[in-house]
């Protein structure tokens, strides 16, 4: 069997954060990146908006080439994910859901924080991990308004992401909780800001790493793992300012991208991306 590549996308920089769990967890695989910088944030807009747009990014990895496709977006998991997978059965697909499960079953306060987006608190998935994980558990949710751009502006050291944080936090930490759920993928960059804000004894999940796993699980089960000692052509695409991205994604991941033109076009209702 010859190895396939992932693609990986979400609304902005956040899937970097699962990229780079996936590129730590399997070297030699070639990964597609595409960040939809022309819509970010996705955490605002309808699911109806959100799903359509998913479904025409997979579309353009798919034509890359792309093999398993990564929603590393929880608002496009819970807008598009059971669409994505009903209209394409043949695909593997890998999505994101608040770890809901995991900080039920290590929390001892019994009061975990959720941060997630205002979408991705809408969807059904949400409501879904809730029902089947939340038993005896006090969820404390917070939209973090503004937070995904300030990490798309690349400013995690900055007094409004500070105070961005303490709004969300601090109530959360006054009811007690010793958990928090990061339910965003943009979050996982402004861990050491959360920490500062939470203290260490509060636990932060960060689902990256276990994506990565079910991924790798996906891949070796279709017969599409590459051999890790290969050297890869990762190809990262925006469909926002291509310098903007590869600067911020220096900051964030510590390597040089250049990153390649994406764009929109065509009507609503009929969108593309060239
Ligand atoms: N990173 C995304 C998520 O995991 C989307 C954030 C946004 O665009 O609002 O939900």
């Amino acid at each position: 069997m010859t190895s396939r590549p992932i693609g990986i996308f979400d609304s902005g920089v956040g899937g970097l954060s699962v990229l780079r769990a996936i590129h730590s967890l399997l070297p030699g695989q070639q990964t597609i990146y595409l960040a939809d910088q022309a819509h970010v944030p996705y955490g605002p807009r309808p699911l109806d908006e959100v799903r359509a747009f998913s479904e025409v990014i997979t579309q353009f990895l798919l034509g890359k080439g792309a093999g398993l496709i990564v929603v590393a977006c929880n608002t496009a998991s819970a807008a598009a994910l059971h669409a994505l997978r009903q209209s394409r059965p043949e695909i593997p697909f890998v999505g994101m859901e608040p770890a809901v499960k995991p900080a039920a079953e290590s929390t001892h306060t019994g009061m975990v924080g959720i941060l997630a987006t205002p979408a991705t608190f809408q969807g059904a998935l949400y409501a879904s991990v809730v029902e089947r994980f939340a038993h005896g558990v006090t969820l404390l949710q917070s939209t973090c308004p503004g937070l995904v751009t300030q990490i798309e502006k690349g400013l995690l050291d900055h007094p409004e992401t500070d105070a961005i944080l303490h709004e969300a936090i601090d109530p959360m930490l006054a009811a007690g909780i010793d958990t928090i759920v990061l339910g965003c993928t943009h979050y996982p960059f402004v861990i050491p800001q959360i920490r500062k804000v939470a203290g260490e004894q509060v636990r932060v999940i960060d689902p990256a790493p276990a994506i990565a796993r079910q991924a790798a699980r996906l891949l070796a089960e279709y017969g599409w793992l590459a051999d890790p000692l290969l050297t890869t052509d990762n190809r990262y695409y925006t469909t926002g300012d291509t310098r903007r991205f590869d600067k911020l994604a220096q900051q964030l991941l510590g390597v040089d991208i250049q990153s390649h033109p994406a764009q929109w076009a065509g009507p609503a209702g009929d969108l593309k991306i060239y």
